[in-house]
């Protein structure tokens, strides 16, 4: 039995945000209950809005017991309180997850025959959709229209991640991890116009990680980047439309970014190669990446042993400056941006140092970081400056990396015309 509902009255937790999950009726819909999750641990209330076709995936009890709220699906029940209305008149942001191409027909054409629709169409708080479904039905014109048309109106609809669908198909369709839909969800309440359609058609290459340089079979030179900004500038990159390419550096905690295409390497050389030949028919180029300003001058065939006579001693040499090679080979009208992870020091603050940077690297933007005491590395939020060779300085405002990615996207897409 569900329990009775009283939207909208006087929780204890009413002053955080109210968030409306709504989950419609795709294999998919186990994965919602991790999305439930991640929001609430996160501290936002959520009432959970299922389709009666997702209830014969979860259970109305499991979204109850995650969410700590009532659950139902229809407009006919708790009539006086008008829940139909009440529930998307007050979310701060609907989030539905899966969406199927069934839900997201049945929004184009503004139907309202269950409380999700009815939630949806009286909504004024930013929407995302993270679709999931078939290949084939994601790629019928139907859906691409409806798609379309549903963006067009400022529905945020996710593109979907490639890979494993029900059963043995492959292909796009399948439902953005959840940590990823909570990224996204996080950045639209962050800034509910983080994500325009306005890098579709752009070629975007991104680099993010830090290198690691062998010494030997088993050890490296390498940094704390952890390759979650550049992984961020990626993913916000590919939701705003773009075709994208991660050139990623030793990231194997992270989960790839739906819809962006990535090519794993490891060491400055391996990395360098990669740009090189994924950069030659860009539009844009962004080096995130953390790459090693020295290697090892020799590669030990066998594990280096203790010695007698104390430690060894490694001879070093620098590594080429990839940014510099990328923009002095940059065809007409690709945009080079990079990244300066700085601390203030005696001569000069972060900005003094980022001026400097931009002008020797020669980028067209160079995204400044202020690093150091828990700032940046590791860290899920992240601030700076924006510098434009123009001349422009955009402060970027603390906030998640995702929002800090959104704020060099509107850069870009500025300067791409
Ligand atoms: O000089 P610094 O390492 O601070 O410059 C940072 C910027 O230069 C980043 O965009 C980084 O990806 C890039 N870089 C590079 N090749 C190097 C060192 C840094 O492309 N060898």
């Amino acid at each position: 039995m569900t329990a009775p509902e009283v939207p909208g009255t006087g929780t204890p937790d009413a002053d955080l945000p109210g968030m409306v999950l709504g989950v419609s009726g795709g294999i998919a819909a186990y994965k919602a209950c991790e999305v439930l999750r991640r929001f609430t641990e996160s501290g936002h209330r959520v009432r959970v809005v299922p389709t009666e076709a997702a209830l014969n995936f979860v259970g109305a009890a499991t979204f109850e017991a995650l969410s700590g709220q009532p659950v139902r699906t229809g407009v006919f029940t708790n009539v006086p309180e008008v829940a139909h209305v009440r529930l998307g008149q007050r979310a701060d942001l609907v989030v539905v997850a899966p969406a199927t191409a069934d839900l997201m027909a049945r929004l184009a054409h503004g139907r309202a025959d269950d409380l999700l629709t009815a939630t949806l169409l009286t909504a004024r708080c930013p929407v995302l959709l993270a679709p999931a479904m078939h290949t084939e039905m994601w790629e019928h014109p139907a859906t691409r229209d409806n798609v379309a048309l549903l963006r067009s109106r400022g529905v945020v609809v996710l593109e979907p991640a490639s890979g494993r669908l029900t059963g043995v198909d492959t292909g796009p369709g399948r439902l953005p991890e959840p940590s990823e839909i909570v990224a996204l969800a996080r950045l639209l309440l962050e800034r509910p116009d983080a994500l325009p359609r306005d890098l579709t058609g752009r070629r975007v290459v991104v680099s993010a990680g830090g290198t690691r340089e062998p010494l030997d079979p088993v050890r490296f030179l390498g940094n704390r980047s952890s390759g979650r900004q550049g992984y961020a500038v990626a993913q916000v990159a590919a939701q705003r439309g773009a075709e994208v390419t991660l050139v990623a550096a030793n990231t194997a905690d992270l989960t790839a970014p739906a819809a962006v295409r990535v090519v794993r390497t490891g060491s400055a050389e391996q990395l360098r190669l990669a740009m090189l030949d994924e950069s030659k028919d860009a539009d844009v180029v962004v080096m995130a990446a953390a790459v090693a300003d020295f290697r090892p001058v020799a590669l030990a065939e066998h594990k280096i042993k203790k010695g007698a006579d104390g430690p060894p001693v490694v001879h070093l040499t620098t590594n080429p400056d990839i940014l510099a090679e990328l923009v002095g080979l940059r065809p007409d009208g690709q945009l080079v941006v990079g990244f300066a992870a700085e601390t203030g020091d005696e001569t000069g603050g972060v900005l003094d140092h980022a001026r400097v940077k931009l002008v020797r690297k020669g980028c067209d933007l160079l995204l400044a970081n202020a690093v150091g005491d828990g700032k940046a590395f590791e860290q899920p939020d992240n601030g700076g400056w924006l510098l434009g060779s123009d001349g422009t300085e955009v402060e970027l405002p603390h906030g998640s990396k995702a929002l800090l990615a959104s704020r060099l996207w509107d850069e870009v897409a500025a300067r791409l015309g």
